[in-house]
């Protein structure tokens, strides 16, 4: 056991630990814009609540949540004690600071951008995640379900017809991209998944992914706020 509380607190530990938390955290944003992208269907919100319904219900999937939150706050600690470790590592070597100079925008504001995030993150969960949990949101009937079902989807129509949320949406998009630009080729170099075959395709899939799941979410409040 010591062994294994030595490794994850080594550098090379807090690393892997960057990088599992991080990949986790990807799939789950995949997951998360294919459900959401149910927000554009014109059917009054019947996709959207019956598949939040279902994600909320589900016992699997609410395990894997509390997963979730643990894997949030441990990348986002994690995160911030590899940026002081190695703001202090600087301090102690100039010579790091000019190897850094070739790094891009987003490798070099690494802790910045994830901190942004996570403020998104806050706003975000505070306005429709805990209005559910907390049962603050009103319901709806639907046929073949034995109890009336939050109304999500009102909830987020009504909040994408603010302008001013929907720009901080916007915003909160590109920093999101801009995280994982680095974020996701960075998560398997950590690995050691390095090799001259794969890492090209690889370092090309995150910053398409970087991209477009960034732009598919900014769509989301865009197509409420202009269309619906
Ligand atoms: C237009 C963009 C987005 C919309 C409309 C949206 C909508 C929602 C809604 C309605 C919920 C509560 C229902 C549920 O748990 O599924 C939720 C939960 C959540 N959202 Fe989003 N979301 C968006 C973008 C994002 C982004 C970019 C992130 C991460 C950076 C994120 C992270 C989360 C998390 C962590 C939860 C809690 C999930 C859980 O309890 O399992 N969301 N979102």
């Amino acid at each position: 056991m010591r062994w294994l509380i030595n490794f994850l607190s080594s550098s090379l530990g807090q690393k892997i630990i960057m990088s599992l938390t991080g990949l986790f955290l990807i799939s789950f944003l995949t997951v998360h814009l294919l459900g959401n992208l149910s927000l554009l269907s014109d059917d009054g919100g019947y996709t959207f609540n019956t598949y939040a319904y279902f994600m909320t219900h589900n016992p699997l999937i609410k395990a894997t949540s509390y997963g979730l939150y643990f894997f949030i706050v441990l990348h986002a600690i994690q995160g911030l004690v590899i940026a002081l470790k190695n703001r202090m590592a600087r301090g102690a070597n100039r010579y790091a600071v000019k190897a850094k100079g070739n790094a891009s925008f987003s490798s070099k504001n690494m802790a910045l951008l994830g901190t942004l995030v996570l403020a998104f993150l806050f706003i975000h969960m505070g306005d429709f995640w805990l209005r559910m949990k907390l049962d603050w949101l009103p319901t709806v009937v639907y046929e073949g379900y034995a109890e009336p079902i939050a109304d999500l989807y009102g909830r987020v129509a009504m909040q994408f017809q603010n302008p001013l949320i929907v720009i901080a949406y916007v915003i909160g998009q590109i920093v999101l991209g801009l995280h994982l630009w680095h974020g996701f080729q960075s998560a398997f170099q950590s690995l050691g998944l390095n090799h001259p075959k794969y890492t090209p395709f690889i370092k090309g899939l995150g910053k398409a992914y970087s991209i477009l799941v960034p732009a598919g979410f900014a769509i989301i409040p865009i197509v409420h706020f202009l269309f619906k």
